[in-house]
């Protein structure tokens, strides 16, 4: 073996994991950061609650010597290139698709671990004990897209009350914002670390109109107000009664309510990709199985709702209370 051939190994291995450097960036959320103006080492960390200042810090300085990103005094641009693409509506697709990949193999890269125990400690996906990964998944641009299709689909507006199930630590802050002052959101988990992120943003913002609530649908809840809409995105897949958990629902919705359930894909789907899905999802620990279409539908059927028409079937179902 010659020094000349390790060099050419290191730099094959190089241009190859160049892609993998800007994955790195997509999955931690900054290069959204940066885009929404968030933009130096300090700023990025207190966003994300990184910690680990130094790394952030090399990261970003290796990023500016690949001309990806420009730095001046402290603050981070994209360069004018990356950000032409990041304007581009396909390149905006391929970002979302990124962003999916991304999260989609985080999950998968648990595979060799899980095998060998459904317990084993190198598989940090608990939505109680991984808060802190999650925190960070529930930031990226799908889980973004997804609460903006559920708003327009099912044309969340203002002043409305919305109860959203197994919210996460991002998505009350959304609704939020969509429903206004003279609306209110409730949102309720079962991950105590998720609440306190989603708590921390609220309180931040000062929207006294959105409160979140560790609680868990599975066991008694009982609600004290009564709500416009109930938002289940990305939820049932992980409860085991989907019965006792839409009966319990019911009880917080008005007459006349909505229930929205978002999923990336009902089991009865006929989209090719359902059983990736399905063996990705398999990866975090709450997962029990997903749910078919029409089992949600004849469930909301009989507790005297009435499925109303979206235009995405795979993935979101609306009903209303009669
Ligand atoms: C994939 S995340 C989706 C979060 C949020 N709906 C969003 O779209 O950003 C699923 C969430 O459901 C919560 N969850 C799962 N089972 C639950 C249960 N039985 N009761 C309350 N929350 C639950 C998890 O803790 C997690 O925050």
């Amino acid at each position: 073996m010659t020094v000349d051939e390790l060099k050419k190994a290191v730099r094959f291995a190089y241009s190859a994991l160049l892609g993998n450097l800007i994955v790195l960036g997509t999955s931690a959320n900054i290069f959204s950061a940066i885009n929404d103006g968030i933009n130096s080492t300090d700023r990025i960390a207190t966003k994300y609650n990184y910690r680990n200042k130094e790394i952030l810090e090399k990261y970003l300085d290796t990023l500016v010597k690949y001309h990806i990103l420009e730095e001046e005094n402290g603050e981070y641009i994209l360069t004018g290139s990356f950000l032409n693409k990041i304007d581009n509506e396909e390149l905006k697709i391929s970002k979302i698709t990124e962003d999916f990949t991304t999260y989609a193999s985080a999950l998968m890269r648990f595979f060799n671990h899980y095998l060998i125990d459904r317990n084993h400690p190198y598989v940090t996906t608990s939505f109680i004990n991984d808060s802190d990964v999650w925190g960070l998944w529930l930031e990226n641009r799908w889980f973004k897209l997804s609460r903006e299709v559920i708003a327009s689909e099912c044309k969340i507006g203002k002043g409305e009350a919305l109860l959203d199930v197994g919210c996460g630590s991002s998505s009350p802050v959304y609704y939020g914002k969509l429903v206004g002052p003279y609306g209110r959101v409730l949102g309720i988990d079962k991950s105590e670390g998720l609440i306190d992120v989603a708590e921390k943003r609220i309180k931040k913002l000062g929207y006294g109109w959105i409160s979140v609530k560790k609680s868990n649908i599975e066991q008694s809840c009982i609600f004290k107000e009564k709500y416009d809409i109930a938002v289940l995105a990305d939820l049932l897949q992980y409860v085991r009664n989907i019965k006792k958990v839409l009966c319990t629902i019911d009880t917080a919705i008005k007459r006349n309510g909505k229930i929205i359930i978002f999923t990336p894909c009902f089991a009865d789907s006929k989209e090719e990709y359902v059983p990736m899905m399905e063996f990705i999802n398999a990866h975090v620990k709450d997962y029990v199985n997903n749910v078919s279409r029409e089992e949600v539908e004849k469930e909301l059927g009989r507790l005297g709702y009435e499925v109303q028409e979206v235009s995405e079937k795979s993935m979101l179902l609306m009903a209303q209370k009669l």
